[in-house]
């Protein structure tokens, strides 16, 4: 990439497809043939506000069947050669580094990175209803244990859904702010605030790198597009900005 010498702050935004060849579902296809998970479930029915709402019960039973998904996954080369990054790149003075992740997974932190924001919410993670408390949660909720703060029943997944805000914005669009190379990882493009990230730094003047196994509805908006799984792609980059 041009000008590497000169990237100070980097800002990562990661997706669905960073998590897809550690077997879990994307959210819209291209997952091993599979289907992505929205061709299974419809959002209305499991991701919003309105769902929970509605049928507590199957919302309930939809993140269990997540969580419980995820917990015998292993992070892949991708998460490895970010963690990896993370641990060097702010090593040296003057230098900062963020991943953003949409996804709800912990495979960032299992793979050993530490700077990672979950924008989306966590699977691992439950919300009390009644004193907003949140603890970390492995088990299913659906048969409403007390929350370990309060007593009360009323826990539900720590997961943004559709019509609500996303977590830590400022901290985001702050990073942002300060970043010479925004890169998109794995990530369809089709979802807000997220899929605007790359407007805002053509806007802000910084260089744009997306990794993706196929050209996103975003890829237009990028400096430079590499296509390839992300075990692939994502160690290959990594090599090359830390200098193999
Ligand atoms: P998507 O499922 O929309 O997109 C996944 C992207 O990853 C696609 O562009 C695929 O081409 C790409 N992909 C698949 N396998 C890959 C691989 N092995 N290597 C590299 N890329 C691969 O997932 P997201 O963009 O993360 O939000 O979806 C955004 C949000 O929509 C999610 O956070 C979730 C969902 O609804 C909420 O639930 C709030």
């Amino acid at each position: 990439m041009a000008a590497m010498d000169s990237i100070r702050n980097i800002v990562i935004l990661t997706g669905a497809g960073i998590s897809a060849e550690s077997g879990i579902d994307t959210f819209r296809g291209a997952n091993d043939g599979r289907g992505g998970l929205w061709e299974n479930h419809r959002v209305e029915d499991v991701a919003t506000p309105g769902a929970y709402e509605r049928d507590p019960d199957l919302v309930l039973r939809f993140y269990d069947m997540r969580r419980a998904a995820i917990q015998d996954k292993q992070p892949n080369a991708a998460h490895h050669a970010l963690a990896r990054l993370d641990r060097e790149w702010a090593r040296e003075p003057g230098r900062e580094l963020l991943i953003v992740t949409q996804n709800v997974d912990d495979l960032h932190q299992r793979g050993g990175a530490r700077r990672v924001l979950h924008m989306h919410g966590q699977h691992l993670t439950a919300w009390c209803g009644a004193c907003d408390m949140r603890s970390p949660w492995t088990g299913p909720l659906a048969q409403r244990p007390p929350c370990p703060a309060c007593g009360a029943a009323a826990l539900r997944p720590d997961i943004v859904w559709f019509g609500e805000m996303p977590y830590r914005m400022d901290e985001i669009y702050a990073a942002l702010r300060k970043a010479d190379l925004f890169v998109s990882i794995g990530t369809s493009g089709a979802v807000y605030p997220a899929a605007g990230f790359v407007r805002s730094a053509r806007e802000l003047g910084i260089r744009t790198l997306e990794l993706n196994l196929e050209r996103s509805q975003g890829s237009d908006w990028f400096h430079e597009t590499r296509l390839g799984p992300a075990t692939q792609v994502v160690p290959a980059w990594v090599d090359e900005l830390l200098g193999g």
